[in-house]
């Protein structure tokens, strides 16, 4: 929570177009699956440059669904980073499929298209990767190693809106099946909600219905042709959709427009990004690689080897920053590393960033002089928690 003063972690960008159209769903009385929901659907896949795309509750229940639509359950296993929300794991248990986790790219902090395919096997089903704090992963190198050995391939770019892949291609439309998520932080945001890339008509159709208790588009509302669940966005969540996407490249130039800002404040006292210089420092984001393009979703530096992060974040809070430590490996948590026996040490490279990141105030809109703020509070914390 922020305090009055403090620079918060995130803040969503709301303006008039919002308010205007969440009044005309008000007042439309179409509060669920209305004309809303599909213009929201409609003008993201067109946005996004796919045949179509399917509206749900959230990124959690968009990977949910996803995974059903794969086929993964009892006995899949699935690769997938340790590094990421643990919600692109815990999507696989619920299904009963068998997360399989492999180490990341030190640079990028994405999964390790190498690592991959050492560790494919008998009972590998697919492969999720994850566009982890925006940056793309190496898509086109999953997709080959799917092809080689059979596999289906779900991405979350849950955090990914607007990024580019190494083959020039959105993120979500390479024609595999994305799911991306709009909670309040996101660089689009609905204040909960997510949006399925269907990979063709047929999954689309069943997206449609599983979100919706399992209902034919023609079918009464107590009739039923499948298993579903309760995943339906509202017409007023997709309000806010519409209104964001009106402005979406201003948004993400606006966020890309910060990230530059604290990338040349936080160069000027020596700090470099990742893969360029110093990996025991202050490492900053990485640079974008190739035709690779960074959607600007969090701004998360690793703060040198040796600082206490717990007193860095405490100190930053005292001079109004706030930062949060970013985030805890999924294979250590303990449901996971009581299912499946994970310990400390077996993902090394996942684990150091997991040790060291820290995400500082980032949001459309962000002052030159809240940079400028938050990179002295950091430095003078560094030098005073530093061993
Ligand atoms: C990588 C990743 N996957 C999945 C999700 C889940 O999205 P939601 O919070 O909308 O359920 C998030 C959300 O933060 C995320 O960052």
């Amino acid at each position: 929570m922020s305090v009055a003063g403090q620079i918060p972690l995130a803040r969503p960008a709301i303006g008039e177009r919002e308010e205007e159209l969440m009044l005309e769903v008000l007042r439309s009385g179409r509060l669920s699956l209305g004309p809303m929901l599909e213009r929201f659907e409609r003008e993201f896949a067109a946005w996004l440059g796919v045949e179509d795309a399917v509206a749900v509750s959230s990124g959690t229940a968009g990977l949910h669904l996803g995974v059903r639509g794969m086929g993964w359950g009892p006995g899949a296993e699935v690769i997938t980073s340790p590094f990421s929300f643990i919600a692109s794991a815990n999507c696989l248990l619920y299904e009963g499929a068998e997360p399989v986790f492999c180490d990341v790219d030190p640079v990028t902090l994405n999964l390790d298209p190498d690592a991959v395919e050492t560790a494919v096997g008998e009972a590998t089903a697919g492969i999720l990767p994850v566009d982890i704090l925006g940056y793309p992963s190496d898509l086109p190198a999953f997709e080959e190693i799917s092809g080689v050995n059979g596999l289906r391939l779900l991405e979350d770019a849950c955090e990914a809106l607007g990024g580019t892949d190494s083959g020039g291609v959105r993120l979500g439309a390479r024609g595999i099946a994305a799911v991306f998520a709009f909670y309040a932080n996101k660089q689009l945001t609905t204040g909960e909600g997510g949006m399925v890339v269907p990979p063709d008509a047929d999954a689309a159709a069943r997206l449609r219905s599983e979100r919706n208790q399992g209902r034919a588009p023609d079918m009464a509302w107590v009739d039923h042709e499948r298993i579903g669940f309760n995943y339906r966005l509202t017409d007023l969540q997709a309000a806010l959709g519409v209104a964001q996407l009106e402005r979406a490249e201003e948004l993400l130039a606006a966020r890309s427009a910060a990230a530059s800002a604290y990338t040349r404040r936080l160069g000027q006292s020596g700090a470099t990004p990742a893969g360029d210089g110093d990996p025991e420092g202050l490492v900053l984001p990485c640079k974008d690689r190739g035709s690779e393009r960074r959607s600007w979703f969090v701004y998360a530096v690793r703060l040198p080897r040796a600082a206490d992060r717990d007193a860095v974040v405490a100190e930053l809070d005292q001079r109004g920053v706030q930062a949060k430590a970013y985030m805890p490996c999924i294979h250590l948590t303990p449901p996971y590393r009581e299912r499946f026996g994970y310990e400390p040490g077996m993902l090394p490279v996942a684990e150091d960033a997991s040790a060291r990141l820290l995400a500082l105030p980032f949001f459309p809109g962000i002052g030159e002089g809240e940079i400028e703020r938050v990179c002295e509070a950091l430095e003078e914390a560094l030098q005073g928690n530093w061993t």
